[in-house]
């Protein structure tokens, strides 16, 4: 039987080999979860996201990308881009985080495979140093 408490969380019972149950430890340490429940819950999010990916849904997530801006045309081409995809971008914001280097943080919403095609083109673009898209949930 389920039971719940004030908080809203739901609690259930679950059976596990013991090898799995030494992998998810090692997962709980190895990832710094609190605990067993947060290391659950964050595997069950990752696979929702997948699935969510592998269906095209609408996802929110967050392109950050470091640059050199002294580098010729770069922030022309990182800047045409953007209003290329102007539809899937909700803010940017630019940090100059050391005399050179410049860090972009890009909020994006959209179609999970328009939102990756996005990513490649900023993160591929020649002269970005480093850069990921982080994808989230929002349903
Ligand atoms: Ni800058």
């Amino acid at each position: 039987m389920k039971k719940t408490n004030p908080t809203g969380l739901k609690r259930f019972g679950v059976s596990l080999e013991e090898d799995i149950l030494s992998d998810l430890d090692e997962l709980v340490i190895k990832s710094k979860f609190p605990n067993r429940s947060q290391a659950i819950r964050s595997l069950i999010k990752s696979s929702i996201i997948t699935e969510k990916w592998d269906n095209n849904k609408i996802v929110a997530g967050a392109i950050v990308i470091v640059y050199d801006h002294h580098k010729r045309e770069l922030n022309n081409k990182l800047m045409h881009i953007q209003h290329d995809y102007h539809s899937l971008i909700l803010s940017t914001q630019h940090v100059h985080v050391e005399h050179d280097l410049c860090l972009e943080t890009i909020a994006v919403k959209g179609k999970a495979k328009q939102l990756a095609s996005l990513a490649d083109k900023i993160i591929g673009t020649k002269g970005v140093k480093h850069g990921k898209l982080v994808m989230t949930d929002i349903e």
